[in-house]
């Protein structure tokens, strides 16, 4: 298979160079190879990427490094975590491959000084003697299941399966079986894991059992709302597994906004506040689902009070909050609302950062991605972690130039945090408004939180 035909497919990339200029140049170099951008792991020495290897769950499919040293012991422990990574080693010196070169581990040496001009016949090499392309296509065969909403799904849609440190997937529950929670719990603590598969055709079918039954519930008078709101949830955990492993995909898209559509209707038209507060933490399933679905409604609630209350704007603050958090891997990093914060915590990799800077812009992707959607979707999910002191990200941008809209989706994003801290007490709107008055006091922030206060409406 060659590089230009297998572009469609995934391959995830580890690069450690001690300088930042060479890493850049392999990076671009790698780029260059696949033709396409490639978002890279990157680091600067090899203790860190063993770390990180050792915690990632992600299977890499080629890691080039440099190591000066002649050293075997750190060589042995980094060949030792990659799993079927194919590796590229770059150094002075090819003689500290002794003993290592006739073991299982693919791997390749290019001499320092020419990492840039022979990198890609390298990589050339590695694919064409099937190391690289194997992995692969396993890979591309399963994806990624978080557990959460497997329980709601009542008898199971399609085999669950576990991947084993050698690489291999094995079935662990079968299409048809009832599985419980707290059955999956044990499971996946016993056995160390975090995460299922499954298979990737299974997936189209799921989506169209989700499309049915957001369908069906949207047909419904009167709706009956605890299935409707099972099924978005089910639909959203199920989007956001497909997203992050075959991308936005045409029935993907079609399940957001048929989510988003029964999410409106199960709202009403005069979605109220105080009801749609509820504590977070009690909640069962996942926290990126429910929080999602609780900002659109939030959102929604805010507008109604100043009188913005036309469908349009509806269906935008709800399927922006669908979206905004889609990219996120892990549901602590959609917890975190102030990158110093997180930085500085020290509870986050340098990587996990990266993805946290980088998740409104790739979710705003998505918007974009979608046929026939305001653009202000985009223009909200980009900005939702901008702030209105110019504080927030990605691109810190200030009050005067984030639109009403996404001012108010801000706003909201801001009452939930807020609402977080009441635990299983009612939120005190009053105590918010007043708290947060100060904050909110410039450009159209000012105007839309002082209507909020005082229950304005702005025409
Ligand atoms: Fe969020
Ligand atoms: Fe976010």
């Amino acid at each position: 298979m060659s590089s230009a035909e297998s572009s469609e497919q995934i391959i995830d990339v580890l690069l450690v160079f001690t300088e930042m200029a060479l890493l850049d140049s392999v990076h671009r170099e790698v780029e260059a190879h696949f033709k396409r951008p490639i978002e890279a792991a990157r680091f600067h020495n090899l203790l860190d990427a063993v770390d990180h290897l050792e915690k990632a769950k992600k299977q890499y499919g080629l890691i080039v490094f440099e190591h000066k040293s002649t050293s075997q012991t750190i060589l042995r422990a980094f060949l030792e975590v990659g799993g079927n990574a194919a590796y590229i080693l770059c150094g002075p010196d090819a003689t500290v491959l002794h003993g290592i070169e006739g073991s299982d581990t693919p791997i390749e040496f290019i001499q320092i000084d020419s990492v840039l001009k022979e990198l890609s016949k390298t990589i050339n090499r590695l694919e064409v003697t099937g190391k690289m392309a194997m992995m692969r296509r396993e890979e591309s065969e399963y994806i990624l299941v978080r557990p959460d909403y497997l329980p709601s799904m009542g008898p199971l849609e399609a085999t669950v399966y576990a991947q084993l440190i050698d690489g291999h997937y094995v079935p662990v529950f079968n299409k048809g079986d009832l599985v419980e929670r707290q059955e999956i719990e044990k499971f996946l603590e016993t056995k160390k894991l975090t995460h299922f598969y499954f298979r990737r055709e299974d997936c189209s079918k799921m989506l169209g059992s989700r499309q049915d039954e957001l369908e069906r519930a949207l047909s419904k008078e009167p709706i009956d709302e605890k299935a409707t709101a099972k099924a978005i949830e089910l639909s959203h955990g199920m989007v956001r597994d497909v997203v992050n492993s075959m991308g936005f995909t045409p029935e993907a898209q079609k399940v957001a906004v048929t989510s988003v559509s029964a999410t409106i209707k199960l709202m009403g038209s005069k979605p109220k506040l105080s009801t749609i507060l509820v504590d977070l933490k009690n909640k069962e399933g996942n926290y990126l689902t429910a929080h999602s679905l609780m900002l659109g409604k939030a959102a929604c609630a805010l507008a109604f009070k100043i009188g913005w209350t036309s469908n349009t704007t509806y269906f935008k603050l709800t399927l922006a909050a669908f979206l905004h958090d889609l990219p996120l891997n892990e549901d602590r990093l959609a917890a975190v609302f102030s990158l110093d914060k997180a930085s500085e915590s020290g509870n986050f990799t340098p990587d996990e950062l990266k993805d946290i800077r980088l998740h409104s812009n790739r979710a705003a992707d998505h918007a974009r991605s979608m046929s026939e959607v305001p653009s202000d979707v985009e223009q909200i999910v980009a900005q939702h972690h901008e702030r209105p002191d110019g504080t927030g990200f990605p691109r810190g941008l200030n009050s005067k130039f984030i639109p009403p809209l996404s001012a108010l989706f801000i706003i909201a994003q801001d009452l939930i945090e807020y609402s977080q801290t009441f635990k299983n007490k009612e939120v005190d709107l009053t105590s918010y408004f007043d708290a947060r008055e100060a904050y909110f006091n410039s450009g159209v922030f000012k105007k839309i939180f002082h209507a909020l206060k005082h229950d304005q409406k702005i025409l």
